[in-house]
Protein backbone atom coordinates (compact mmCIF):
# COMPACT_ATOMS: atom_id res chain seq x y z
CA UNK A 1 0.00 0.00 0.00
CA UNK A 2 0.88 3.63 -0.41
CA UNK A 3 4.21 4.46 1.65
CA UNK A 4 4.15 7.99 3.81
CA UNK A 5 6.95 9.42 1.33
CA UNK A 6 4.83 11.13 -1.82
CA UNK A 7 7.49 10.90 -4.28
CA UNK A 8 7.55 12.93 -7.74
CA UNK A 9 4.17 14.54 -9.35
CA UNK A 10 2.83 13.67 -12.71
CA UNK A 11 -0.10 15.58 -14.13
CA UNK A 12 -2.09 14.02 -16.88
CA UNK A 13 -3.21 17.04 -18.75
CA UNK A 14 -1.85 20.45 -18.93
CA UNK A 15 -4.99 22.46 -18.80
CA UNK A 16 -6.48 25.20 -16.76
CA UNK A 17 -6.42 22.87 -13.97
CA UNK A 18 -3.45 21.02 -14.48
CA UNK A 19 -1.37 24.10 -14.81
CA UNK A 20 -2.97 25.44 -11.37
CA UNK A 21 -1.61 21.78 -9.78
CA UNK A 22 1.79 22.00 -11.21
CA UNK A 23 2.25 25.49 -9.93
CA UNK A 24 0.96 24.39 -6.55
CA UNK A 25 3.32 21.31 -6.13
CA UNK A 26 5.93 23.25 -7.41
CA UNK A 27 5.57 25.89 -4.83
CA UNK A 28 5.55 22.51 -2.41
CA UNK A 29 8.93 21.65 -3.49
CA UNK A 30 7.85 18.68 -5.55
CA UNK A 31 9.11 17.59 -8.86
CA UNK A 32 6.46 17.76 -11.35
CA UNK A 33 6.10 16.20 -14.75
CA UNK A 34 3.38 17.56 -16.99
CA UNK A 35 1.81 14.99 -19.80
CA UNK A 36 -0.83 15.88 -22.17
CA UNK A 37 -2.15 14.12 -25.07
CA UNK A 38 -1.71 17.32 -27.21
CA UNK A 39 2.44 18.13 -26.95
CA UNK A 40 1.90 21.95 -28.11
CA UNK A 41 -0.60 22.13 -24.93
CA UNK A 42 2.50 21.19 -22.41
CA UNK A 43 4.75 23.60 -24.18
CA UNK A 44 1.81 26.59 -23.84
CA UNK A 45 1.30 25.49 -20.25
CA UNK A 46 5.25 25.78 -19.50
CA UNK A 47 4.93 29.16 -20.90
CA UNK A 48 2.07 30.26 -19.21
CA UNK A 49 3.60 29.15 -15.70
CA UNK A 50 6.48 30.86 -16.01
CA UNK A 51 4.81 34.32 -16.80
CA UNK A 52 2.76 33.97 -13.79
CA UNK A 53 4.94 32.64 -11.62
CA UNK A 54 7.61 36.18 -12.71
CA UNK A 55 4.14 38.05 -11.96
CA UNK A 56 3.66 36.57 -8.63
CA UNK A 57 7.38 36.75 -7.67
CA UNK A 58 7.21 40.42 -8.19
CA UNK A 59 4.07 41.03 -6.30
CA UNK A 60 5.13 39.22 -3.69
CA UNK A 61 2.71 36.16 -4.32
CA UNK A 62 4.38 33.39 -4.82
CA UNK A 63 3.64 30.26 -2.92
CA UNK A 64 6.02 28.58 -1.01
CA UNK A 65 9.62 29.47 -0.12
CA UNK A 66 11.39 28.61 -3.30
CA UNK A 67 12.63 31.48 -5.69
CA UNK A 68 10.52 31.60 -8.89
CA UNK A 69 13.35 30.15 -11.03
CA UNK A 70 13.89 27.36 -8.43
CA UNK A 71 10.07 26.44 -8.68
CA UNK A 72 10.29 26.54 -12.27
CA UNK A 73 12.93 24.26 -12.74
CA UNK A 74 11.71 21.87 -10.77
CA UNK A 75 8.43 21.33 -13.55
CA UNK A 76 9.36 19.66 -17.03
CA UNK A 77 6.94 18.02 -19.93
CA UNK A 78 6.92 15.00 -20.61
CA UNK A 79 5.51 12.77 -23.54
CA UNK A 80 5.78 9.21 -22.51
CA UNK A 81 3.57 8.20 -19.81
CA UNK A 82 5.12 5.08 -19.32
CA UNK A 83 8.21 6.75 -18.53
CA UNK A 84 6.36 9.02 -16.67
CA UNK A 85 4.71 6.93 -14.06
CA UNK A 86 8.03 5.59 -12.76
CA UNK A 87 8.93 7.31 -9.63
CA UNK A 88 5.72 9.28 -9.59
CA UNK A 89 4.38 9.07 -6.39
CA UNK A 90 0.96 10.62 -6.94
CA UNK A 91 -1.03 11.61 -10.35
CA UNK A 92 -3.34 14.11 -10.83
CA UNK A 93 -5.30 13.60 -13.52
CA UNK A 94 -6.72 16.94 -14.64
CA UNK A 95 -8.00 15.85 -17.90
CA UNK A 96 -11.98 17.40 -19.60
CA UNK A 97 -14.59 16.00 -17.59
CA UNK A 98 -15.94 13.43 -19.78
CA UNK A 99 -16.40 10.23 -17.93
CA UNK A 100 -15.14 7.61 -20.89
CA UNK A 101 -12.51 9.43 -21.24
CA UNK A 102 -11.30 9.59 -17.74
CA UNK A 103 -12.45 5.93 -17.05
CA UNK A 104 -9.99 4.91 -20.23
CA UNK A 105 -6.98 6.36 -18.15
CA UNK A 106 -7.39 5.12 -15.11
CA UNK A 107 -7.72 1.70 -16.61
CA UNK A 108 -4.46 2.83 -18.63
CA UNK A 109 -2.54 3.52 -15.69
CA UNK A 110 -3.95 0.40 -13.79
CA UNK A 111 -1.63 -1.52 -15.91
CA UNK A 112 1.23 0.04 -15.19
CA UNK A 113 1.20 1.43 -11.53
CA UNK A 114 2.99 -0.19 -9.25
CA UNK A 115 0.94 -0.29 -5.78
CA UNK A 116 2.55 2.66 -3.48
CA UNK A 117 1.36 5.22 -6.16
CA UNK A 118 -1.60 7.79 -5.75
CA UNK A 119 -4.04 7.87 -8.31
CA UNK A 120 -6.15 10.89 -8.46
CA UNK A 121 -8.82 12.72 -10.50
CA UNK A 122 -9.17 16.59 -10.22
CA UNK A 123 -13.41 15.95 -11.62
CA UNK A 124 -15.69 18.36 -10.17
CA UNK A 125 -18.60 15.85 -10.33
CA UNK A 126 -17.99 12.23 -11.70
CA UNK A 127 -18.57 10.00 -8.50
CA UNK A 128 -15.20 8.08 -7.19
CA UNK A 129 -17.33 4.55 -7.53
CA UNK A 130 -17.91 5.52 -11.56
CA UNK A 131 -14.70 6.39 -12.06
CA UNK A 132 -12.44 4.09 -10.54
CA UNK A 133 -14.61 0.58 -10.73
CA UNK A 134 -13.19 -2.60 -11.65
CA UNK A 135 -9.79 -1.03 -10.98
CA UNK A 136 -7.03 -3.30 -9.70
CA UNK A 137 -5.78 -1.10 -7.45
CA UNK A 138 -8.62 0.65 -6.70
CA UNK A 139 -7.60 1.56 -2.75
CA UNK A 140 -4.94 3.75 -3.80
CA UNK A 141 -7.75 5.49 -5.93
CA UNK A 142 -9.32 8.87 -4.77
CA UNK A 143 -11.12 11.87 -6.04
CA UNK A 144 -8.74 15.43 -5.06
CA UNK A 145 -11.44 18.06 -6.12
CA UNK A 146 -9.99 22.14 -6.39
CA UNK A 147 -11.47 24.95 -6.64
CA UNK A 148 -10.74 27.33 -9.57
CA UNK A 149 -8.50 29.29 -9.57
CA UNK A 150 -6.66 26.53 -7.32
CA UNK A 151 -3.69 29.04 -6.60
CA UNK A 152 -5.87 31.56 -4.72
CA UNK A 153 -8.51 29.11 -3.29
CA UNK A 154 -6.82 26.86 -0.89
CA UNK A 155 -10.21 24.09 -0.63
CA UNK A 156 -10.08 20.75 -2.38
CA UNK A 157 -12.68 18.22 -1.36
CA UNK A 158 -11.00 14.58 -1.10
CA UNK A 159 -13.81 11.90 -1.58
CA UNK A 160 -12.59 7.95 -1.76
CA UNK A 161 -14.01 5.04 -3.24
CA UNK A 162 -15.92 2.89 -1.00
CA UNK A 163 -12.83 0.80 -1.17
CA UNK A 164 -10.21 3.06 -0.96
CA UNK A 165 -7.69 2.57 1.99
CA UNK A 166 -7.31 5.11 5.12
CA UNK A 167 -3.90 5.43 4.13
CA UNK A 168 -4.53 7.08 0.80
CA UNK A 169 -6.83 9.56 2.58
CA UNK A 170 -4.48 10.12 5.12
CA UNK A 171 -1.29 10.63 2.99
CA UNK A 172 -3.14 12.68 0.12
CA UNK A 173 -4.59 14.91 2.96
CA UNK A 174 -0.93 15.54 4.43
CA UNK A 175 0.45 16.10 0.99
CA UNK A 176 -2.74 18.72 0.50
CA UNK A 177 -1.24 20.16 3.67
CA UNK A 178 2.41 20.29 2.54
CA UNK A 179 1.16 22.05 -0.86
CA UNK A 180 -0.47 25.00 1.66
CA UNK A 181 -4.22 23.63 0.37
CA UNK A 182 -6.97 23.14 2.72
CA UNK A 183 -7.82 19.58 2.53
CA UNK A 184 -11.30 18.33 3.16
CA UNK A 185 -12.83 14.74 3.96
CA UNK A 186 -15.79 13.99 2.78
CA UNK A 187 -16.51 10.43 4.38
CA UNK A 188 -18.77 9.11 1.81
CA UNK A 189 -18.97 9.84 -2.05
CA UNK A 190 -22.39 11.90 -3.05
CA UNK A 191 -23.52 14.02 -5.74
CA UNK A 192 -22.04 17.52 -6.17
CA UNK A 193 -19.22 16.37 -3.09
CA UNK A 194 -20.12 19.45 -0.50
CA UNK A 195 -18.99 22.46 -2.16
CA UNK A 196 -21.23 21.79 -5.15
CA UNK A 197 -24.13 21.26 -2.68
CA UNK A 198 -23.64 24.09 -0.96
CA UNK A 199 -22.85 26.10 -4.29
CA UNK A 200 -26.23 24.60 -6.13
CA UNK A 201 -28.44 25.64 -2.66
CA UNK A 202 -27.57 29.01 -2.74
CA UNK A 203 -28.01 29.47 -7.22
CA UNK A 204 -30.97 27.42 -6.54
CA UNK A 205 -32.82 30.00 -4.10
CA UNK A 206 -30.55 33.06 -5.69
CA UNK A 207 -32.63 31.90 -8.79
CA UNK A 208 -35.99 31.60 -7.66
CA UNK A 209 -35.67 35.00 -5.57
CA UNK A 210 -34.62 36.33 -8.94
CA UNK A 211 -37.88 34.58 -10.81
CA UNK A 212 -40.33 35.48 -8.81
CA UNK A 213 -39.58 39.14 -8.86
CA UNK A 214 -38.38 39.28 -4.96
CA UNK A 215 -35.35 40.43 -5.81
CA UNK A 216 -33.46 42.12 -8.91
CA UNK A 217 -29.93 39.94 -10.19
CA UNK A 218 -27.60 42.65 -9.30
CA UNK A 219 -29.04 42.97 -5.74
CA UNK A 220 -29.30 39.51 -5.36
CA UNK A 221 -25.08 38.77 -5.91
CA UNK A 222 -24.87 42.61 -3.31
CA UNK A 223 -26.82 39.97 -0.91
CA UNK A 224 -23.61 37.67 -0.86
CA UNK A 225 -20.91 39.86 -1.74
CA UNK A 226 -21.45 42.57 0.79
CA UNK A 227 -23.44 40.19 2.77
CA UNK A 228 -23.31 36.97 3.50
CA UNK A 229 -20.10 36.70 2.00
CA UNK A 230 -18.01 38.80 4.06
CA UNK A 231 -18.00 36.37 7.06
CA UNK A 232 -17.77 33.26 5.14
CA UNK A 233 -14.32 34.06 3.71
CA UNK A 234 -13.48 33.42 7.31
CA UNK A 235 -16.15 31.33 9.28
CA UNK A 236 -18.38 28.86 8.04
CA UNK A 237 -22.21 28.83 8.44
CA UNK A 238 -22.00 26.65 11.39
CA UNK A 239 -19.53 28.62 13.06
CA UNK A 240 -21.45 31.68 12.24
CA UNK A 241 -24.82 30.35 13.74
CA UNK A 242 -22.40 29.39 16.94
CA UNK A 243 -21.15 33.50 17.22
CA UNK A 244 -24.76 34.65 16.59
CA UNK A 245 -26.18 33.89 19.55
CA UNK A 246 -24.59 32.54 23.03
CA UNK A 247 -23.56 29.72 21.14
CA UNK A 248 -25.44 26.47 19.26
CA UNK A 249 -27.48 25.25 21.36
CA UNK A 250 -28.57 28.90 22.49
CA UNK A 251 -29.09 29.61 18.43
CA UNK A 252 -31.25 26.90 18.11
CA UNK A 253 -33.07 27.46 20.98
CA UNK A 254 -33.75 31.18 19.68
CA UNK A 255 -33.96 30.42 15.72
CA UNK A 256 -34.65 26.82 15.25
CA UNK A 257 -38.63 27.73 14.46
CA UNK A 258 -37.98 30.58 12.17
CA UNK A 259 -35.48 28.36 10.21
CA UNK A 260 -37.93 25.51 9.60
CA UNK A 261 -40.78 28.14 8.80
CA UNK A 262 -38.62 29.64 5.94
CA UNK A 263 -36.81 26.37 4.46
CA UNK A 264 -40.65 25.50 4.53
CA UNK A 265 -41.23 27.79 1.62
CA UNK A 266 -38.65 27.43 -0.09
CA UNK A 267 -39.71 26.21 -4.00
CA UNK A 268 -39.00 23.38 -6.56
CA UNK A 269 -35.80 23.27 -8.50
CA UNK A 270 -35.74 25.85 -11.00
CA UNK A 271 -35.84 24.60 -14.09
CA UNK A 272 -33.14 28.11 -15.70
CA UNK A 273 -35.30 28.62 -18.09
CA UNK A 274 -34.91 30.92 -21.13
CA UNK A 275 -36.85 33.95 -20.05
CA UNK A 276 -35.08 34.29 -16.71
CA UNK A 277 -31.43 33.22 -18.30
CA UNK A 278 -32.19 36.13 -20.09
CA UNK A 279 -33.24 38.35 -17.64
CA UNK A 280 -30.41 37.40 -15.58
CA UNK A 281 -27.94 38.03 -18.53
CA UNK A 282 -29.24 41.04 -19.14
CA UNK A 283 -28.36 42.61 -15.38
CA UNK A 284 -25.23 40.80 -15.28
CA UNK A 285 -24.04 42.14 -18.91
CA UNK A 286 -24.46 45.60 -17.40
CA UNK A 287 -21.20 45.85 -15.25
CA UNK A 288 -19.60 42.76 -17.28
CA UNK A 289 -20.27 42.53 -20.95
CA UNK A 290 -20.21 39.00 -21.97
CA UNK A 291 -17.25 39.33 -24.52
CA UNK A 292 -13.81 37.23 -23.96
CA UNK A 293 -12.63 40.57 -23.21
CA UNK A 294 -14.66 42.35 -20.58
CA UNK A 295 -14.93 38.65 -19.07
CA UNK A 296 -11.36 37.96 -18.66
CA UNK A 297 -10.95 41.41 -17.31
CA UNK A 298 -13.35 40.76 -14.63
CA UNK A 299 -11.63 37.24 -14.29
CA UNK A 300 -8.39 39.01 -13.71
CA UNK A 301 -9.66 41.65 -10.50
CA UNK A 302 -11.35 38.61 -9.32
CA UNK A 303 -8.51 36.66 -8.93
CA UNK A 304 -6.31 39.89 -7.48
CA UNK A 305 -9.51 40.34 -4.70
CA UNK A 306 -8.71 36.38 -4.23
CA UNK A 307 -4.93 37.13 -3.83
CA UNK A 308 -5.38 39.84 -1.43
CA UNK A 309 -8.12 38.08 0.52
CA UNK A 310 -6.00 34.84 0.74
CA UNK A 311 -3.50 37.15 2.20
CA UNK A 312 -5.39 38.74 4.79
CA UNK A 313 -6.26 35.31 5.83
CA UNK A 314 -2.76 34.15 6.53
CA UNK A 315 -1.91 37.46 8.61
CA UNK A 316 -5.38 37.02 10.57
CA UNK A 317 -4.62 33.31 11.25
CA UNK A 318 -0.94 34.12 12.29
CA UNK A 319 -2.69 37.06 14.98
P1 LIG B 1 -9.02 21.97 -19.84
O1 LIG B 1 -9.89 21.70 -21.01
O2 LIG B 1 -8.53 23.36 -19.61
O3 LIG B 1 -7.74 21.00 -19.90
C1 LIG B 1 -7.83 19.64 -20.21
C2 LIG B 1 -6.50 19.20 -20.80
O4 LIG B 1 -6.51 17.76 -20.93
C3 LIG B 1 -6.22 19.77 -22.20
O5 LIG B 1 -4.92 20.35 -22.22
C4 LIG B 1 -6.29 18.54 -23.11
O6 LIG B 1 -5.41 18.61 -24.23
C5 LIG B 1 -5.87 17.44 -22.16
N1 LIG B 1 -6.27 16.08 -22.55
C6 LIG B 1 -7.37 15.69 -23.24
N2 LIG B 1 -7.36 14.34 -23.39
C7 LIG B 1 -6.22 13.88 -22.79
C8 LIG B 1 -5.65 12.60 -22.61
N3 LIG B 1 -6.24 11.51 -23.09
N4 LIG B 1 -4.47 12.50 -21.95
C9 LIG B 1 -3.85 13.61 -21.47
N5 LIG B 1 -4.35 14.86 -21.61
C10 LIG B 1 -5.53 15.00 -22.26
O7 LIG B 1 -9.85 21.44 -18.57
P2 LIG B 1 -9.75 21.97 -17.06
O8 LIG B 1 -10.66 23.13 -16.86
O9 LIG B 1 -8.32 22.07 -16.69
O10 LIG B 1 -10.44 20.73 -16.27
C11 LIG B 1 -9.75 19.53 -15.99
C12 LIG B 1 -10.50 18.77 -14.91
O11 LIG B 1 -10.54 19.55 -13.72
C13 LIG B 1 -11.96 18.45 -15.25
O12 LIG B 1 -12.30 17.18 -14.75
C14 LIG B 1 -12.73 19.52 -14.53
O13 LIG B 1 -14.05 19.12 -14.18
C15 LIG B 1 -11.89 19.66 -13.27
N6 LIG B 1 -12.06 20.95 -12.59
C16 LIG B 1 -12.17 22.10 -13.32
C17 LIG B 1 -12.39 23.32 -12.69
C18 LIG B 1 -12.52 24.57 -13.49
O14 LIG B 1 -13.06 25.54 -12.97
N7 LIG B 1 -12.04 24.60 -14.74
C19 LIG B 1 -12.48 23.41 -11.22
C20 LIG B 1 -12.28 22.13 -10.54
C21 LIG B 1 -12.09 20.96 -11.22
Amino acid sequence: MASSEPGDVLILGSGLIGRSWAMLFASGGFKVKLYDIEQQQVTNALETIRKEMKILEQSGSLRGSLSSEEQLSLISGCSNIQAAVEGAGHIQECVPENLELKKKIFAQLDQIVDDKVVLSSSTSCLLPSKLFAGLAHVKQCLVVHPVNPPYYVPLVELVPHPETAPATMDRTYALMQKIGQSPVRIMKEIEGFALNRLQYAIIGEAWRLVEEGIVSPSDLDLVMSDGLGMRYAFIGPLETMHLNAEGMLNYCDRYREGMKRVLKTFGPIPDFSRATTEKVNQAMCVNVPDDPEHLGARRQWRDECLLRLAKLKRQMQSQ
